[in-house]
């Protein structure tokens, strides 16, 4: 039930509207003064303030001013005897919902406090949403301790201040797009759109129509205008996906954009401004691209102004337990499953010893089957996938090195050497004979293997 402050210093007045409001099922107090209204104000919550402006010497402004200053999102309508235009404006200006000049029909004060009741209800459910969404893009619920991502979080906190061009990269599942948003969410733009867009998703003509939109009559099926993503996230931040996958064509258009602030609609004549922040990720290696000419260079530049890099998780493993027990609650949550109080310790170093080349998506997806699939209180190796388990075939292992022009051959093969080692004595459950047959070695220079690599404090002997 709305609940609905009536102030005017005519009595008459106050009791009629409290009698057609309470009719319509609002709860009504009254109010005879200013003050008394300021009072009310401060005490309690109205969803909704009906004011006259002038009450014997005071004014009703003043019941305005403190309305908005305690319940910001209640509306206020002024009611007016004398219909002075510029008390009005004055009224307005200072954010009053409404006017209504005196004496009125019922009808009309109906209308206006049903609408601005919806309004109000309107005002709520949003800063609701965006209270939801900018929390959940907190910094401090994104995951991570270790050395590399708490810079990433410092650097976070300081761009998201600004309107800088942001270049995102890193490898799939490293959470290019949470800092994007958290990005946007901390920032002075929070309250205005985040607009994402694949650039690897859609054909060329069709990506550059969702971005820049039409006229009408652009094109044969043009048969109306079309606002773009980008004139629709006006105020806001746009974030280009799989920037490395946009044609040659639009990344000429883009680069305008970069330069010049504003667009131009597909068939379009006229430059139309856009205040946008932009955020770009890629998981290629853009600076490649730009050699291989299939990224312009001078948008690569624009692009790049401040680089943020997402280091692989298999390089900041001291994440993992952290990142595990995150992706528990949030599975438990979301499957009502309540008993997973944790993760073995077993099952944990599987996930430590494991690659990751999906990343933290691929974490999380192991998460949730486990959460799925687990019957006992803690997760368990059974409950794992086999890649974790180690039976993993050395095609799969993964090579960082390559892909880079410069290589050290010996540590990088040493490396590899190494991650097949430790697997073959994962799955020999540490047994030294077993896995040196594994891997058609004998047992000596399987031993001299474990001992260069430091793979077990004190090799044991055979069995
Ligand atoms: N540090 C982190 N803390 C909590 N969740 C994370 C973290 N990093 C990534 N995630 C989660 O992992 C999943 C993948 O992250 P995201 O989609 O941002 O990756 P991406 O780098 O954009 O991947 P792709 O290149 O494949 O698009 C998401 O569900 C994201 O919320
Ligand atoms: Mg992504």
């Amino acid at each position: 039930m709305s609940f609905i402050l009536v102030a005017d210093d005519e009595k008459s007045l106050r009791d009629f509207l409290a009698i057609m409001l309470e009719e319509e099922g609002y709860q009504v107090v009254t109010a005879s003064s200013v003050e008394k209204a300021i009072k009310l104000i401060n005490e309690k919550n109205f969803d909704l303030v009906l004011t006259d402006i002038r009450m014997g010497r005071s004014n009703g402004i003043d019941v305005l001013d403190a309305a908005r200053n305690s319940l910001p999102d209640t509306p206020v309508v002024m009611m007016t005897a004398y219909a002075s235009a510029e008390t009005a404006v004055t009224a307005m200006k200072k954010g009053a919902y409404d006017y209504i000049s005196k004496p009125f029909k019922i009808e009309d004060i109906q209308l206006i406090v049903k609408n601005a009741l919806d309004k109000r209800k309107l005002a709520q459910e949003n800063r609701f949403l965006k209270t939801a969404l900018s929390e959940r893009f907190q910094i401090s619920n994104i995951i991570g301790k270790s050395g590399p991502i708490q810079k990433i979080f410092d650097l976070v906190e300081k761009v998201a201040q600004s309107k800088a061009t942001v270049l995102i990269t890193g490898e799939s599942g490293t959470g290019k797009e949470l800092i994007a948003k958290a990005i946007h969410f901390n920032g002075s733009r929070k309250n205005y759109p985040f607009v994402s867009i694949n650039c690897g998703a859609l054909p060329e003509n069709l990506l550059e129509s969702e971005l820049f939109g039409y006229e009408k009559g652009a094109f044969t099926s043009a048969d109306s205008l079309k606002l773009g993503l980008m004139e629709s996230a006006n105020k806001g931040s746009f974030f280009f996906d799989e920037i490395g996958d946009a044609p040659l064509s639009t990344q000429v258009k883009l680069l305008r954009v970069l330069q010049e602030n504003e667009i131009m609609r597909l068939g379009g004549t006229q430059s139309i401004p856009v205040d946008l922040r932009i955020i770009a990720a890629t998981n290629s290696n853009l600076s490649e691209l730009v050699e291989k000419k299939s990224f312009r260079e001078d948008l690569y530049y624009r692009l790049n102004v401040i680089p943020i890099h997402l280091p692989p998780l298999r390089e900041r493993k001291e994440d993992i337990p952290d990142l595990v027990e995150f992706f528990i609650n949030k599975y438990n949550a979301r499957h009502n499953k309540t008993h997973i109080k944790g993760i073995d310790p077993e099952a944990l170093k599987c996930f430590e010893r494991y690659a990751w080349p999906g990343n933290v998506r691929e974490l999380e997806n192991v998460i949730e089957r486990a959460v799925v699939l687990e019957t006992e209180k803690r997760i368990r190796k059974t409950s794992l996938p086999d890649e974790l388990l180690g039976q993993l075939s050395p095609d799969k292992i993964q090579v960082p090195a390559l892909g880079q022009s410069d290589i050290d051959l010996e540590k990088t093969l040493d490396q590899i050497e190494k991650k097949i080692i430790a697997n073959a004595l994962m799955r020999s459950n540490g047994i030294i004979n077993k896995a040196a047959e594994a891997l058609n070695l004998s047992f000596r220079s399987m031993r001299y293997r474990i001992e260069k690599h430091k793979l077990k404090d004190k090799p044991k002997d055979g069995n």
